[in-house]
């Protein structure tokens, strides 16, 4: 059997955890070995992992008995939640005291937790420059939740690292966010950020460097560890999609209220989420230092270098 240090995995068919896993695959004579938890073992993604040298286990992060059994005899965790299954903030944050309960319980010795700021602390619910949602408890429900369940794991005095991930540039090809064509056929980037900047990753490089947050062993435990690629304006990513696209793509600096009703769901979280994102842009971009992720993920990827690998996927519709 092998002696190596066990790491639970949440989300290994995900962008996150799927990044992790690779980074711990990948690192042939390191220490750990990688649990990748998933709903379906049986998944195309889960076989692939398991060929490439993962244990599959199962996991219903609703569950919380099915939790403590995936986190059984492991040394790390690595506990990341999917707003965007389910779009409830009271869910994400049940499911988190599941995960820190159970990590308590199986005595996990390292729980990376993939948070988030709570916005409420910056922008109080009666701050009237943003509509408050969620029956009137939250500013950026997928933030907030993320934010206010850091206290299921500082209240049982867990060994946590709290990672502060950045918008992850792949969001241009899965979440719809990508350069439209408007109606004189030109390519346009609707993002609200105005003139402020905006840290965003390459998602894979999340796993990468939680994969050296665990290496680093205690010297992170008990911190906040804020990760970024690069701290970029809109009209910067539309010049560099421009450039990596070969035609023109136009940066439009929606206003917050045109992009909360474009309707779709989620809509009026996420310009929320922007507005959040410009009026603190120095504190968030602050939080994620570009030199500090490179120093613990030095194949950290850059704006540039990613575009060059993905620009092919972007759809341009
Ligand atoms: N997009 C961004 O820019 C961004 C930036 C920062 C943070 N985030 C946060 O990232 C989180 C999502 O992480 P991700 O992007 O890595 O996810 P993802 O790529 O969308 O993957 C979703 C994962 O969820 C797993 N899953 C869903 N429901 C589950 C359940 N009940 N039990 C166990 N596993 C379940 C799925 O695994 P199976 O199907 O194999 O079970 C799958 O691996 C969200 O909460 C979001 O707020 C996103």
């Amino acid at each position: 059997m092998s002696d190596k240090k066990v790491i639970a995995v949440l989300g290994a068919t995900g962008a996150q955890g799927g990044g992790l896993v690779r980074s711990i695959l990948n690192d042939k004579s390191g220490e750990f070995s990688a649990r990748a938890l998933t709903r379906d073992i049986n998944s195309d993604k889960a076989k692939t992992l398991a060929a490439s040298g993962a244990e599959v286990v199962a996991v219903d992060i609703d569950n919380e008995e099915s939790i403590r059994k995936a986190f059984n005899g492991a040394y790390g965790v690595y506990a990341v939640t999917f707003f965007w299954e389910h779009f409830s903030p009271e869910k994400e944050k049940a499911q988190v005291q599941s995960i820190a309960k159970a990590s308590k319980d199986a005595g996990v010795k390292h729980i990376i937790w993939s948070t988030l700021e709570d916005t409420r602390k910056f922008i109080p619910l009666a701050d009237n420059r943003m509509p408050t949602l969620g029956d009137g408890k939250y500013k950026v429900p997928h933030f907030d939740a993320k934010g206010e369940s850091n206290k299921y794991f500082t209240e049982q005095n867990l060994p946590v690292t709290f990672l502060l991930t950045s918008f992850y540039w792949e969001n241009f090809i899965y979440f719809g966010m990508g350069p439209k064509k408007g109606a004189d056929g030109k390519l346009t980037l609707n993002i609200p950020m105005g003139d402020r900047k905006l840290p965003g990753i390459a998602a894979e490089d999340i796993g990468k460097s939680a994969y050296n947050i665990f290496k680093k062993g205690n010297q992170f435990i008990g911190k906040s560890v804020g990760i970024s690629g690069g701290h970029l304006t809109g009209k910067t990513m539309a010049d560099s999609l421009s450039k990596a696209l070969g035609q023109e793509v136009v940066y439009n600096a929606v206003p917050f209220d045109v992009f909360r009703s474009f309707g779709f769901p989620g809509a009026d979280d996420l310009g929320n989420m922007f507005q959040f994102n410009h009026d603190f842009s120095d504190y968030f971009c602050e939080a994620r230092n570009i030199d500090f992720t490179k120093s613990i993920n030095p194949e950290l990827k850059s704006f540039e270098n990613w575009l060059n690998e993905n620009k092919s996927k972007i759809p341009l519709e």
